[in-house]
């Protein structure tokens, strides 16, 4: 059965884009992601994703840097299954699903109301899952984030549609709400901005773009002293470019060679607190 959304505004319909690149990655013969349940989303959903026109490039790193941001949550978790997970700018990714943390866990997915209104109807409520329709850069969808447990923080395709004042305040309104934590999020460089505004794939989004971008890993310690870089990820050296068509694979190795020439592409920070 097909489902069809209200029209969500530009800004919201970009979920589709990364939500498509990982239904892309799950058809290919060896998907980076695994992402099952984006595929069916996309089956489910009465949408015309051809005009999305992604390309391999944009599909490949959706999906790596998704699992990158998994796997960080999932580290987290189970050291801390006593845990708060939260996902800023969800959209309709799975990724409590993929994850499967156990029921001690409260996992919260957070993005505007009419996408969380689409969540509800698309995505079976896990137990302990909650999703809060908000802004985030209002300050009360916080209130219903409990307070005394350690958080894992995710940001997957979000910082690139905040200002940097927005995106500082937003970190230190979460880093100020729980005890302790980790936050990880796909960042950009200044180039990278610029690629995203420049680039065929990303063409949809181009104009909504608000970050500057950001060259210096440590510059988030400079906006709130509790925030410590654990690392940066640059997916040129992870090791799943083995599993990238060949032009790819030999595109990002040659880049992994120089840090300037692999923060160009896609870059996941990891800081805890
Ligand atoms: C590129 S999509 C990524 C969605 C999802 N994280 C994924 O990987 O598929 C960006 C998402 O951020 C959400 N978003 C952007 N600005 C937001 C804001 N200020 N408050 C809440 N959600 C926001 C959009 O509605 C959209 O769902």
């Amino acid at each position: 059965m097909s489902i069809t959304l209200p029209t969500f505004t530009p800004l919201e319909d970009s979920l589709f884009l990364t939500l498509y690149a990982r239904a892309r990655d799950y058809r290919r013969p060896h998907s980076i992601l695994g992402d099952a349940a984006a595929d069916q989303i996309v089956r489910t959903v009465d949408y015309d994703f051809g005009r999305l026109r992604i390309d391999t490039n944009l599909i490949l790193n959706v999906a790596l840097r998704a699992k990158k941001l998994d796997q960080v949550a999932s580290d987290f978790l189970a050291r801390h299954p006593d845990a708060v997970g939260i996902d800023l700018g969800a959209g309709l990714d799975t990724r409590a699903t993929r994850l499967d943390p156990p029921s001690t866990v409260d996992w919260y997915d957070v993005d505007f109301p009419a996408v969380a209104a689409a969540r509800e109807r698309l995505i079976p409520q896990r137990a302990n899952g909650h999703v809060i329709g908000a802004d985030v850069r209002e300050k009360d969808w916080l209130d219903g984030i409990p307070t005394g447990r350690p958080a894992v923080i995710v940001a997957d395709g979000l910082m690139g549609f905040l200002t940097q004042d927005e995106l500082v305040s937003l970190w230190n309104r979460l880093v100020d709400h729980v005890p302790s934590g980790e936050i990880v999020f796909n960042s950009y460089t200044r180039f990278a901005i610029w690629l995203a505004r420049h680039a065929p794939g990303t063409k949809t989004v181009a104009d909504l773009v608000k970050f500057p971008g950001m060259d210096d890993p440590r510059e988030p310690e400079r906006w709130n002293p509790r925030l410590q870089l654990v690392r940066e990820i640059t997916l040129s050296r992870e090791p799943e470019i083995a599993e990238f068509p060949s032009g790819w694979r030999r595109y990002h190795r040659l880049a992994a060679h120089s840090t300037a020439w692999s923060r160009t592409g896609t870059v996941v920070l990891h800081y805890r607190f």
